[in-house]
């Protein structure tokens, strides 16, 4: 019998399945049988976002987790975002294919070192990015994702004292645009942080009919350059609304898969990292997820995301928040 025990070595189930089965149509035959649904974020390779029930980026799946009434959820996206919907949705069986999906942002964020930099500032409440621990989450007022991020805290009186975290990017980003003086934990993401303002600039000398589009967890430069900033959703968003046929986009590569199905006409040039030897715009985390993995973890139901009761509860308050500022 496998059990998490079993998992722990590598992070996934190492178990071949048969070279002759589809292993597509077993994913939905196994998916109707076991009441289960899969949830992938915009940054998963493009046939996981395909075989998904649900895609979206942490806003959307989070409210997806919420409000499920499926038995299983198979989390195609990182460690925090399957925590989350075990936090939000803890009668569902939570699986994350892989346990090795971790997330170099969630883990600049240390709890032991968060709640002392805390404590130096008693009078402010803290606002934490979605991609966070659960332990940090216990230790927030309100958690905010990329696209909400602004309202969030624009939705907090002028005089109230903020600490934001972990993201520094994100956290000067809504400093620049709401005109706060937020304290902001020293974190980042390595694909964000990755991309090269002369390689970028390089490109669009040319393509100079593109328009560079940028999530603001990149570093400011990258942000000063671009046509459009914006959550993973809102830049989808973007261009399909806005008229350009060509964009160069400045976030993890998963994302180009969707922007591409909805815009066939149009053409999207990934923006190039610092280390050109390097797929760096891919993020090594949300990349270790195969449909194989998938499959595996239907069928074994494992590995499972379990939460301690007392910090889930915890954890639950600040993404209630979130949710409810959200609607
Ligand atoms: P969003 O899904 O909120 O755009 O965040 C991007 C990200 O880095 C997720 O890991
Ligand atoms: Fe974390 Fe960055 Fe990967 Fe998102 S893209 S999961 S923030 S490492």
């Amino acid at each position: 019998m496998i059990n998490n025990n079993n998992i722990r070595e590598k992070g996934f189930i190492d178990i071949r399945p048969d070279k002759n089965i589809n292993l597509v149509s077993e994913i939905k035959k196994l998916k109707i049988e076991k009441n289960a649904v899969i949830l992938a974020h915009y940054y998963q390779n493009p046939e996981i976002q395909d075989i998904a029930d649900f895609v979206g980026d942490s806003l959307k799946l989070s409210q997806e987790a919420a409000k499920t009434e499926s038995k299983i959820i198979v989390f195609a996206g990182v460690h925090f975002m399957a925590e989350t919907a075990k936090i939000l949705s803890p009668k569902s069986k939570v699986l994350l294919p892989d346990l090795n999906a971790g997330c170099s942002l969630a883990d600049s964020c240390p709890t032991d070192e968060f709640i002392k930099f805390k404590s130096k500032y008693p009078d402010h409440i803290v606002v934490s990015y979605v991609n966070t621990t659960a332990e940090i989450k216990a230790e927030s007022d309100i958690i905010c994702t990329s696209s909400n991020a602004v309202k969030i805290i624009n939705s907090l009186t002028p005089e109230q004292k903020i600490i934001f975290a972990p993201d520094r990017n994100l956290g000067n980003y809504i400093n620049s645009v709401t005109g706060r003086n937020m304290v902001i934990w020293n974190g980042a993401c390595h694909v964000h942080e990755e991309f090269s303002l002369e390689r970028i600039l390089e490109l669009k000398k040319e393509n100079t009919d593109a328009k560079i589009i940028a999530h603001p967890e990149c570093e400011k430069p990258i942000l000063l350059v671009s046509d459009f900033i914006g959550s993973t959703e809102a830049l989808l968003k973007y261009t399909i609304s806005d008229n350009n046929k060509k964009y160069i986009v400045a976030t993890e590569s998963g994302i180009l898969h969707q922007m591409q199905k909805a815009n066939p006409n149009k053409i999207f040039i990934p923006a190039p990292p610092k280390d050109s030897t390097c797929g760096c715009n891919d993020c090594r985390f949300m990349k270790l997820h195969t449909i194989e993995k998938i499959y595996n973890c239907l069928k074994y139901e494992l590995p499972e995301i379990t939460l301690d009761e007392d910090l889930r509860l915890r954890a639950e308050k600040s993404l209630i928040r979130m949710l409810e500022l959200s609607k």
